[in-house]
Parts: structure tokens; sequence; C-alpha cells
């Protein structure tokens, strides 16, 4: 059972709330028994409990269509959104009610809760649940609006002032007064359809910032709305807000910081609310402006001129006219006006605020001023005009409603309104030029879009510039008119929206990046990139240094919430088929092909197409070939971003699955090319395992092919490009306690190592290390442990007689599983080989040209039938079998800290197959820190760190007496992801290095480290 006030657990039976206290059962006027709340009548003597429960009220059809029909949320088990939690109950209903008769108290407290529901419906909200004396609402699902949070806070308002109205007209009769406690927090919840058990459906919404607004309505002063950080951070300005400080809320760490929301605001726009805060440097936008001030000129002969500004939000509609009304030199009178989101059911509103700013009405001014206002300026405009007083005072609001103006029906009476203004502007306009302004029509309402095309129908032969803007989706009839132009504002390009960013950030090199990133995630609309660098600022990773300074390293951005808003909203205006594609596509990445959506989606060609196209007009994504063939790409990163996010992880993981499965479906032979995409959505998926050997190979593949370019040289990031020799007096200090523990060779590629008390490293590394392979003739593939994996790790090679050079290569025996012994010496050695592993292998002292790595099959996921093979590392020294770098050194620190945290695997040094083990006390991952520093080892021994060493399956594979553990590599995943740059971010652990000069070393020798 859940708390009616908290909605946190309450234990069953239980009558109060441990976590806040509330009452969960009503007392039986008559017997006393307890009832839980929301119960009409006592079980126990059946009499009534005051008052059958205010009965949750159904969704007004837009709403309700919007709820997912139970089939469909079960599949689906629901959606994240970020939506607003309102929460409101009427303080000391027990105390209130306590001593009334039931019926009376019900009549008392349901007219309160009424209102407090209206207020809801009135800005769209969706009432979740009714309990006995409150309510909890939600703003922003089912229905999705871009400003959820500020609807909640004026639904919270006129909650608050009705209830005040409310208690004062319950006190004139004697009663008690009443008052109520709003709080209201926004955040993520899960969102999903229930099936209760009565054979009704909830849809309800769950997650902590649930639970946070009912805590803030506990802390809510009594009478006043409480607000959280996250609601004030976007409703400042359109509300006026006080700080209460920060205060201890149960059930949440951090101390939270709350606000109590006294009122409206003075920015209830964007563009006053920038205004406020200071606008940013205008940029661009010439062409446009210029298109403005022409249609001006027209509209000042004689020749009226409608302009539409088209555009989505936040690209910068409204601040262009603003722009350009800031530059009008004439004596043009300027009326503005706007719609809002929440009116599209108000009345005219739009048309009503706009004549009130003509005639001068002012908030204050009672309605004898404002009537004489009305009359006088019409009268002073032209006496001939008085006849559309009636109509204009009507819509006003200014006249009784027993004037005979209200004796002609509805029909009659709005046509007349239109035909009066339309006659009251058009003469006002003969005075002097007018320009009108109506902004945001796609929230219009329809009397005042009537309106709008009989003026624009008229305004031809007037002094009159109407300019209005709009979303694209916004339709009119006007486009056939000769005075109609139609401005499209695009985001800014690359070069305005960097112009921008320098007029906000300054052009310090440090910020390059960041701008960049900015840009591309913006796509250059500049409502995104402001809101982008406020957040930033807000969170501290910008700071004000003298100069503005990033103090963090960053890799992405999060969204602002301000913008997720929008851009959510956009989305759940798509028909549910076309949204549920977007949400694919989004995990599939920001671009795709069009045979791997069909296989993804397991829908016909045909049909997809259809899809793509209602998102392609929609403005979301723009065809774009992929891999040779037809494809689409997201036309904002931020809306691949927002789309993903509204998918459940479960959910986001299982089509990361499927799309991995559909890249190795359909792309079996250049299956190399798609290495990077299988490791990122097999990483993502279920199918982890899947998703580390794709994504180690993903590395390995870059790392050879910056090999084959010669870049893990000199020139790569990671490695000092410092040549010089070393002394060991010069690198003498720094002295650690770090020594050789132990001294590893394979003398066959693949093949178990040998251990060793001390060795002599040449420039080549270890003398004898990696000397022989056996290698495939027909296919030029040399055995690697990946491929015959457990096999090959178990034959224990070792020299007859210890390597002097690297040139003269000893004899060597090589213990079989059997234990058996093959001697190179053997003229049937190759044959021996060859029979057990099935295929004709030649035994070499020195790598051919061209040789082939074989990676096994099922390495790569499990789908794979073919191997694939690359090119055995072209900088590794000439003639050795080494795959990247000639030594390779792990830190004791490193096997022993893996061991605590998985203490179940064994990770003996034998899986990391390394050539020196340093004992170390250090930190874990103690090398990360030597790559492109110089290790000198012993007395003569000189290394240079070159990189981390990646690790792939081989690891988990089974040697001797250690069992195959696909844990070993996940724990490598999980606990030191190196960034190789270019190479990406892999698995590490140990590093290569390079010997710079040769030497001997011995178990136990210390290490000395240089620069
Ligand atoms: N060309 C521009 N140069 C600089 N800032 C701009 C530009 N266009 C818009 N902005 C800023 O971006 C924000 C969003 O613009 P706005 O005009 O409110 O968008 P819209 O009306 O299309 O939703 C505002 O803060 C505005 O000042
Ligand atoms: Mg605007």
């Amino acid at each position: 059972m859940l708390c009616i006030q908290c909605h946190l657990e309450v234990n069953e039976g239980k009558r109060f709330c441990a976590e806040c206290g509330a009452a969960q059962f009503l007392s039986c006027p008559n017997c006393k028994a307890a009832s839980p709340i929301g119960k009409s009548f006592c079980a126990d003597c059946g009499s009534s409990l005051g008052g059958s429960p205010t009965p949750i009220p159904k969704p007004a059809p837009v709403v309700a269509e919007k709820i997912p029909s139970i089939e469909a949320a079960e599949a689906s088990s629901g959606e994240r959104k970020v939506i607003t939690v309102l929460f409101a109950d009427i303080k000391g209903s027990m105390e209130l009610i306590e001593n009334l008769d039931p019926e009376d108290a019900r009549a008392i407290v349901e007219p309160a809760l009424q209102l407090m529901i209206d207020a809801v419906l009135h800005y769209d909200g969706y009432v979740v649940q009714t309990t006995g004396d409150g309510i909890f609402a939600m703003f922003g699902a089912p229905v999705v609006h871009e400003d959820h949070s500020h609807r909640a806070l004026y639904a919270a308002l006129r909650m608050q002032s009705e209830l005040k109205e409310y208690s004062a007209r319950i006190c004139a009769q004697g009663h008690q007064p009443i008052q109520g406690r709003v709080g209201v927090h926004t955040g993520e919840a899960v969102v999903r359809t229930l099936r209760l058990g009565n054979g009704q459906i909830e849809y309800t919404p769950i997650g902590h910032s649930t639970s946070l607004g009912a805590r803030l309505q506990t802390l809510a002063p009594v009478g006043s709305i409480a607000a959280s950080e996250a609601i004030r951070q976007l409703c400042e300005g359109a509300c006026e807000f006080i700080d209460l400080g920060l205060t201890k809320v149960k059930g949440v760490t951090d101390l939270v910081k709350v606000y109590e929301v006294t009122g409206l605001g003075k920015q209830r726009t964007r563009m006053q609310r920038s205004a406020g805060q200071g606008f940013s440097k205008f940029v661009g936008r010439v062409r446009e402006l210029d298109s403005l001030r022409y249609a001006a000129e027209q509209a000042q002969e004689g020749n009226g001129q409608v302009v539409a500004i088209v555009a989505e939000a936040g690209t910068g509609k409204s601040r262009l006219i603003f722009e350009f009304m800031s530059g009008i030199q004439s004596r043009a009178k300027i009326l503005e006006t706007s719609a809002v989101s929440h009116g599209k059911n108000s009345y005219c509103q739009p048309l009503i605020e706009l004549l009130q700013a003509y005639f001068g009405i002012e908030a204050q001014d009672n309605e004898q001023k404002r009537r004489e206002k009305v009359t006088n300026a019409i009268q002073e405009l032209d006496p001939l005009l008085k006849d559309i007083e009636p109509s204009v005072l009507g819509l006003l609001n200014l006249i009784d409603e027993d004037d005979p103006f209200f004796e002609l029906d509805e029909r009659t009476r709005d046509l007349q309104t239109w035909d009066g203004l339309k006659r009251l502007l058009v003469r006002e306009s003969a005075n002097q030029p007018l320009i009108l302004v109506f902004e945001d029509l796609h929230w219009i309402d329809d009397q005042t879009q009537e309106f709008l095309n009989q003026l624009a129908d008229a305004i031809g032969k007037a002094n009159i510039l109407l300019i209005v803007n709009y979303r694209p989706q916004f339709v009119h009839g006007w486009n056939n008119k000769s005075y109609f132009t139609q401005i499209r504002l695009d985001p800014l390009g690359d070069a305005k929206a960097k112009e921008m960013l320098a007029a906000m950030l300054g052009d310090a090199a440090q910020l390059s990046d960041l701008k960049r990133l900015i840009v591309e995630k913006s796509s250059g609309t500049p409502f995104f990139m402001e809101e982008m660098v406020k957040a930033l600022f807000d969170d501290g990773t910008l700071a004000r240094d003298g100069n503005i300074v990033l103090t963090k390293k960053l890799e992405d951005l999060d969204i602002p919430s301000s913008v997720q808003a929008i851009l959510a909203a956009r989305i759940d205006r798509l028909p549910s088929h076309a949204k549920e594609i977007l949400q694919t596509l989004a995990v599939i990445g920001k671009e795709f092909s069009i045979s791997l959506i069909v296989a993804v989606t397991s829908s016909s060609k045909e049909a997809i197409e259809k899809q793509l196209k209602e998102l392609q007009l929609g403005e979301f994504i723009y065809e774009k070939p992929v891999s040779g063939e037809k494809g689409y790409i997201f036309k904002s990163a931020l809306t691949q971003d927002v789309a993903y996010n509204t998918l459940l992880i479960e959910r986001r993981k299982i089509l990361h699955e499927r799309i991995g499965v559909a890249i190795e479906a359909i792309y079996p032979v250049s299956i190399d090319d798609h290495v990077a995409a299988l490791a990122y959505h097999y990483g993502r998926s279920n199918n982890v395992d899947a998703g580390i050997q794709y994504l180690t190979h993903s590395g390995r593949q870059k790392m050879l092919e910056a090999r084959k370019n010669s870049k893990l040289g000199s020139d790569t990031p990671l490695i000092k490009s410092e040549s010089a020799e070393l002394t060991a007096t010069s690198h003498a200090t720094n002295a650690t306690l770090d020594s050789v523990e132990s001294i590893w060779r394979y003398p066959v590629k693949s093949m178990a190592g040998e251990k060793l008390q001390s060795v002599f490293v040449s420039d080549k590394g270890i003398i004898g290390d990696r000397v022989y392979a056996f290698v495939n003739e027909e296919t030029n593939r040399a055995a690697v442990v990946r491929k015959w994996a457990e096999s090959l790790l178990n034959y224990h090679p070792h020299f007859v007689s210890e390597p002097d050079s690297q040139s003269k290569i000893p004899a060597l025996e090589i213990v079989m599983p059997s234990g058996e012994t093959l001697t190179t010496t053997d003229a049937n050695i190759e044959e021996r080989i060859s029979a057990v592993f099935e295929r004709p292998l030649k035994l070499m002292s020195t790598a051919p040209l061209g040789l082939l790595i074989e990676v096994p099959a099922g390495t790569l996921g499990g789908n794979l039938s073919e191997v694939t093979e690359f090119p055995l590392a072209g900088g590794a020294p000439a003639g050795a079998f080494f795959d990247y770098g000639c030594m390779h050194l792990i830190a004791s620190s490193t096997l022993n800290h893996f061991q605590k945290t998985y203490p179940e695997g064994r990770f003996d040094e034998r899986r990391f197959r390394p050539n020196l083990v340093i004992h170390s006390d250090s930190q874990p991952f103690i090398e990360n820190t030597w790559v492109g520093r110089t290790i000198m080892i012993g007395t003569e021994l000189v290394l240079r760190v070159s990189i981390p060493c990646p690790r792939c399956i081989s690891v988990t594979l089974a040697q001797d007496d250690l069992p195959r553990d696909p844990s070993i590599l996940r724990a490598i995943v999980e606990q030191n992801m190196c960034d190789l740059g270019d190479f990406g971010k892999l698995p590490c652990a140990g590093v290569y290095a390079e010997v710079v000069k040769p030497g001997h070393i011995r178990c136990g020798d210390s290490l000395r480290f240089g620069d």
C-alpha cells in the first residue's frame, strides 16, 4: 500500500505513514472504527464516512488519447519522461472536520478538492490520484508540454488564490478557514500504465522526483507553494521565488534547496527573460532583416504586408522581430501580442492583450476607467466608428450580459467583432504606419486565428505591416496572397554559431573544443547554445576567473532541462509509430542505412520508408547515403539524445543487441568495417561479453591501422619523442622500491612461457622471446593463442641452451600436454604439430613478410563463422613475432587489486603473458602513469614505456591449472579503461615498452624512473 500523502510504501494495516506521518485511515464518526481514506462507508457499521471520495476526474479526450493502451504499455512497460509533479492538500483537514457531521465535512472539503482539480485541468495537467484531502497531479505526461513546469506553477498559483477565496466564503458562513499546501518538483520519472485489480487502469509516474515532490508539499508553509531548485531554474522570471534555504529532506542524502513561489513574475516570455539576463550578441540574419525592412517600406506606401517568420522553437523568431523593431526609424505605431502555450482554450487572449495595449488599459484600472479609455479612444480616432464600441467592449468584458450586444447569437457577435476591429486598425493606420506583431501562432485559439485571417484579407491597401511567427506545424491559408512573405529561419551556420559563442565565452584556446561540441550538439539553434552555456556555468564546469575557464575535462554535454522539454514535446507530437521508429533510430546512432533499419525493426521496407518520410517531413532526420546505400542522418544530435533518453534502459539494451545481431547479419563479409559499431552496441546490451570482445578487437584494429601508417611511432601523443640515450646517473633520482619480481620469455608465439631468474635484454627485447612461431604455410597465418587457445597455451617450450644473441637461436624442447617432449631439431616436429592442429604448420624462426594473425572464430560475438586476420605488427622489431611492443610489463599492485575486487577469479600472471612482473606497493594501475617515461632496471637496461597494454579474451582462456574465466576481462573493463587517444577507450592492464639501452637484468633488480 502506498501512502496517500507521500506515496512511499506503508506497511499493510498501518494507520500512519512511517515516512511522513500522514494518517492512512479515517475514524468512523459512529463507531470509531478505522477505515482506509478513500472509502465511503464504514466497513464495521455501515455509517457514511463523511462523503464519498472525490472521484478521479476523467482525463480530457486529448489527454485520454495520449495514455498508452494497457497492451502497448505492457509491451514497452513505460517510458522515461521528465515531468513536473504537483502535490496539494488541505492543511489540517482532520482537525477541520473533526467535530463536523460527515456530510457537512464533505460539503466543505469536496469543493476545495474540486477547485484543486480544476486548476490542474485548466493547464492540461493530469490528476493521477485524489486522496481524502488532496491531489497528486503531473504535468508533461501523458500530454507532453514543453513548459510543463510553468504550467504546474500556474496551476498551483491558481489553486492557492481560489482556495483563499473559497476559504473566505466558508469563513463568512461561520466555518474554520481552509488553507492548502502545494509542493512542486520536476525531474525524470518512469511513467507507465498499471492494471489495477478492479479492471481499472492507472497511469502513474514512479521515481525519486515523485517522492521529492510529495516531500516538498509537507515542507510548504501553510497557504503557500514550495518548489525545488530544478523548478526555480526553469521558471525564474515567469514566477517570483523566495529562497527558504537548505532543508533536510527524508530520503535525500544532500540538503535540498526549497523555494516558496509567491506569484507571477514579470518575464513571462522567453524574450523578456533573455532581455532580463542580457541578450547574447546578435549574429547573422542580415537577409531576413532586409526582407522585413523591405516589407515595412511597402506597407508604408499603402501596400499592406503580411510577413511570417517560421522556425522551430529557439531558432530566433522573436529575436529577429526584436532586432527589426529596434532599428525602426519611422513614427510607426507598434502593437505586439503573443499566444501562450496553454492559450488554445482561452478565447481571444492574444487579441484582448493587443487591444488592452492599444487602449492603454492597465492592471489597476477599474471597469469604469477601462470603459472610458476605450470609448474616448474610439471617439478621438473617428466618431464614425461609434458602432464598433459594443463589440470592442464586449471582447474586453466591459459590458454587462444584459447589453443588447449579447442578444445576438455567438457567431454573429464574433463576426461583428472581427469586422469592428478590422475597421479600427485600418483607420488607425491612416494616421501613421501600423506594425502589428502576433507571435507564436502555433498556440493561437481558433477565434484569434479567424480574426487574423480576416485582417490579412483586409490589409492589402492599408498602411499595415502584420508580422507573425510560428513553428512549422502551423497551417494557414495566406500563401497565395501577393502581399504575403514567408521567412524561413534556419539554425545558425557554423561560422555564425561560433561568432555567437565567441561573444559569450571569449576566444581562449582552452575553450575551442567546448565551443565545437556546443555547436555540434545544438546544430546552431541559438536558444540551445545559450542554455548549454548557462548550464555549464550553473554546474561549475565553466567559471569566471577574470577570463572564462573550463574547470574540468568535458567529454559530453548534458542536455539542459529547458532544451530537453522542447525537444521531448516535439518528439511526443509524433504519431506513436513514428515516435517508436525515431526512438529505434536514436539507438542505432546518428546515421543509419535503410537496410539496417529494416533488419532491426523487422518491418517491410515500404512501411519503414513511409515512416521515415514522416520523420523527414517533421525535420527530425534527413537523407544521406550511408555505406553506399540509402540512409538517413539525425538533423540534430540533441534530438537523438532526447529520443534515446525516453527509452527505458531495459528496452535500450534489447534494441542495442538487436542492432548488433542485425549488423552481423547484414555485413558478414565486411564485418571488420563494423567492429567499432558492434563494440558500441553489444557493449550497451545484455550481451556484454560480445561487447567486450568487439571492443578489444576494435582497439587492436585501430592500433594496427596506426602501426601500418607508422602512426604509433614518435608522433603518437602517448609516446614521448625524445630519443637521447640515458645514463644511469642522469636518472638516478626518483628512486622507488619497485623491483623485478619475475621474468618471462615466450620462445614460441602463443605457447606457454619460460620463467627465468636473469636474462639479457637486447634492443629487440628479451633474448629468445617469441623467436618461433607455427605458421600455416597455405594461408600465411601464425598460430596464435586466441585461435587454438587452450591447446597452444598448454605447450611448454624451453631452450636446450641459453641463447646468447638474437641471431643464433638454439634448439627448443616443447613439452606437449601429454607429457611427451618434441624437439625443434626433430625431423618430424612439423608433421606432429600439424596433425594435432589439423592444418599444415611450419615452424618459423623469423616472421615472413605479410604474416597474418588469425582471430579465432567466435571471438567476435559468436555469430561469425569466418576467421578474420590482420597483419602482424609492422612496427615490431623485424623478424620477431611481436604484436605491439617488445617488452611487456605489469605491476603486482595491479594484479593484487584485481584479485581483491574479484576474489573468485585467478589473476595469475601467466594469464597476462608479461615479460616482467614488477613488484610494486603503489596504487593499482600504476603502470598507466609510467607511459612516456623511461625506466632503468638494474644497472644497465633502460626501457621507455610506450602505451598501456590493451586486453582481449586471451586473458580469459584456460591454461594448465587455470580455468577459462570471462569475468577476468570484465574486471579489467570495469576497472581500467584507458583512453588511448586515436584508438579509443580500451580495457588495459600493464604496459608495453621499447628498449632504449640493452642490458642484463635479474629478479630482484630495482627500478628507477626517469622523466
Ligand atoms: N541571431 C541571433 N544571434 C544571437 N542570439 C540569438 C539569435 N537568434 C536568437 N538568439 C537568442 O536565442 C534565444 C532564442 O531566440 P528566440 O527568438 O526566443 O527563439 P524563438 O522565438 O524562435 O523560439 C534568445 O535568447 C535569443 O536572444
Ligand atoms: Mg519566440
